[in-house]
Parts: C-alpha cells; structure tokens; sequence
C-alpha cells in the first residue's frame, strides 16, 4: 500500500507546456488511493482542460477567486482549501509562480492557497534550460526552500523549445516515487521493528479436535497495520482467524498453537523495539494429543489440561530494549488484576479491555480499553472502533520514542 493512500494532496498546476503530464499525475495519485483536489492558474488551462482534471481527480477544479457558474457557491475559499490538504504540491511550477510563491505576490487562487496552507509544500520546477539557471530563478528556489518548501527537481532531456538541458518536468512516476520516499521518510515509526501478536491459538486433542477461543485477531491486525502506516516494520504473529492483511511492511507468520507462537515470538523478540501481545492464547492444552481421532465411548470423558507457557511473561524476563505492551482481559477487579500483570509479566503499559462495557471485547468492531502504564497512571478512553483503539495504542509507541 502506497504511503500515499488516505492523503488529501492539493495539486497547483500552474501555466506550461508540463502541464498536460498532470493528467498523468492525478491519475497516479488516485490509483495510490490519494483524495485529490486541483487547482490551475488561467495559463495553465491553455495546456490542460480542467474538464480532464476535475474528471480525473473526481472533484471540481478551482482557477479563480469567485465562480461564474455556481450561484450558490460563489466564493472559492482558499483558506479551506490549503487547510484541507495534507500536502500541496505546485506542478508544473513556472518561474512566474515561483517568484509569485517566493514573494507572496498573491494574484491568483493557487498562490493564495499556497499562502493559505499549513501543510508540507512540495514544486515541480519546469521550464527552458537557461530559465532554470537564471539567478532569478534560483533566488526563487532558494526562498522557497528556506520557507520549508520541497523542490521535486527538474529532470535533463528534451525541451518544448527544441532545445536539450536541464529544466523538464519530473515524470509524473517519479514525482509520485519522491514523495513517497520522502514522506516516508518521515513517518515517526521509520526504522523501528515492532513485534506483534494476533488471534487465537488452537491446541489440539486430536487430529480433529482443538481447545480454541473466540478471538477474531481482528485488535492485533488493526495495530499492525496502524504501525506499518506509520513506518514501522512489522512482524504479526498470528494464530488461526479470517483476518487478512496486505502491507509492504507487515511480515505475516502463521502459527497454530501457543507453542508455536511462543517460539515464533522468541525467534524474532531480541531484534524488535517493541512487541505488542494482543493474542488470546490458550492457557492450558491437553496433556496428550491422540494420534487418532478419539471414537464415542464412555457416558463421560474426561481431557486432561496442562498449562502452556505464558508467551508475554517470557517477553517480560528476556526484555532488554523492548518497549513490551500487554492486554488484559477481565471481568472483576480490573484495575488490580492489570496493575498486578504489569508487575508480574514486566510490562511497560497494559491495555485493559473490561468484558463489563458494551460493544467491548471478542468479534466486535469497537473495543473500550484503559490504558495502564508501569508507573500506574490510568487513563480510561472512550468506546471507539477496534482501528481507533489501535492508533491510540501507537501513539504511546510514539510518545515513549519521542517525549
Ligand atoms: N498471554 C500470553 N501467553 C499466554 C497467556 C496470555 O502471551 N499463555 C498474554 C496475552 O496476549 C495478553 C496478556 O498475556 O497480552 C494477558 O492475557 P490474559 O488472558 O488477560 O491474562 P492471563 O495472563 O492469561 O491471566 P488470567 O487468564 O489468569 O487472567
């Protein structure tokens, strides 16, 4: 999944000849799964129609101040337009839009939503080659990136003019592959590798048979893929479930029982920053597993149970960088008993899911949970769904990595 999909990109196409490679580059955004709006100054709409735009990007294309058609809505908004946006990208970006950004020489809607935006502002410089060099032009780069602004820049090759230098476009692929190298970059979880632990486990009686619990892993794969959103790298060890999940930086290892999951857990566990233990795992097995499927007989039947190990109670023991999250699942003295699993199995925060609220717990969308932490601050969250719960839980893998 590109790091682009969710995001609100406002595109600032301004008037040359590159222009038409927007149709192109909102085509790519889209596919990337980016929310897009466009707007183009008057000369652009010489090169590329905003009918193709608007019909590319699925939104109006806005070009000025006020809108001849529309009675209702007159007034373009540039303010809600740049504080829409996540990122804002100027492409074409001429040098009369450059030395207006530079400037603040506000005389159209693209340079005064420009002036509007809050968010990273990236340009595609694109003109002749002796344009691109002129110290004018680099006097406007250079404020420009002094402001904070990201210059995409141009590549070498053929020009409109007929002349071959420095001053094209960059591709509309490689537009799209810097900004996602470059916000990806900048995700918060960039570089750390976070072990996480999903669904239930099955522990077999026989062949056919197996103890097993009505965990979805739905909890365990929403945080790994909230974590992966924010650059982690991640390691989801899963027990059986429906859940899918398909993500460049999630690695799936499937596993049956609490021993595999165990030892699957310790293959990994020395070289993560953080493990996350939201698995319900089985906390006795069947002594003996029957090599064949047990047939009716006796009027009872009795299976004897031993205990698997405690998967986060080892985690805690061997912790040596891990930042170690648990989850707690009760139904009376809650607050105690998760205070007392944070002391017994090392933790450094729990999260405590009370079967008591509605809409909490196993094969629900929403999940309630308190958050504990080692020194014992609690902090009940609202009822919210199980993705929410998950980005709640990355963001305290942020605070302890950044505060
Ligand atoms: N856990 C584990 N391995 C086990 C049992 C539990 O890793 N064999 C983890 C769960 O993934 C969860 C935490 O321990 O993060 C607490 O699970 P919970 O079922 O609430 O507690 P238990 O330790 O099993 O204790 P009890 O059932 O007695 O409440």
């Amino acid at each position: 999944m590109s790091v682009l999909s969710g995001k609100k990109i406002l595109l600032g196409v301004s008037g040359g000849i590159a222009a038409y490679k927007t149709a192109s580059l909102v085509r790519l955004f889209i596919k990337a799964g980016a929310h897009v709006q466009v707007i183009m100054t008057p000369a652009s709409k010489d090169f590329v129609t905003p009918l193709t735009l608007s019909t590319l990007s699925k939104n109006p294309v806005y070009s000025t101040f006020f809108n001849q058609d529309d009675e209702d809505e007159k007034w373009n908004n540039h303010v809600e337009l740049g504080l829409w946006a996540d990122l804002m990208l100027i492409a074409p970006a001429t040098a009369n839009t450059l030395s207006k950004m530079a400037n603040g020489t506000c005389d159209n809607l693209l340079v005064a939503t420009y002036l509007s935006a809050k968010c990273p502002v990236y340009f595609a410089p694109a003109m002749d080659l002796d344009m691109y060099k002129h110290p004018s032009t680099l006097a406007s780069f250079k404020a420009l990136e002094n402001f904070g602004n990201i210059i995409i820049p141009a590549e070498s090759g053929e020009l409109a003019s007929g002349l071959s230098g420095e001053g094209r476009m960059a591709e509309p692929e490689n537009i799209v592959a810097f900004l996602e190298a470059d916000l990806e970059s900048k995700l918060p979880l960039k570089g750390k590798k976070i072990l996480i632990t999903a669904g239930p486990t099955y522990e077999a009686i026989d062949p056919v048979r197996f103890i097993g619990n009505h965990s979805s892993g739905k909890m365990g794969f929403d945080i790994a893929k909230s974590a992966a959103n924010l650059g982690a790298s991640v390691v989801l060890i899963s027990g059986p479930t429906h859940c899918v999940v398909n993500h460049s930086f999630i690695q799936v290892v499937k596993v049956t029982s609490a021993q595999e999951m165990y030892d699957a857990c310790h293959q990994y566990y020395a070289e993560v920053d953080v493990a996350i233990a939201a698995a319900a795992v089985a906390d006795y097995r069947p002594k003996n597993v029957a090599n064949q499927k047990i047939k009716k007989a006796a009027e009872n039947f009795v299976i004897e149970l031993e205990k698997t190990k405690d998967i986060l109670f080892s985690l805690g023991e061997n912790k040596k960088q891990q930042f170690l999250i648990g989850f707690a699942l009760e139904t009376e003295n809650e607050i105690e008993n998760a205070k007392a699993k944070i002391q017994k199995k090392n933790l450094d925060l729990i999260v405590l899911n009370s079967l008591q609220d509605e809409g909490a717990g196993f094969q629900k969308m929403t999940n309630k949970v308190t958050f504990i932490n080692k020194d014992f601050k609690i902090e009940p969250m609202e009822l919210k769904s199980k993705e929410a719960v998950a980005d709640d839980i990355l963001n305290k893998v942020i605070a302890h990595f950044y505060e």
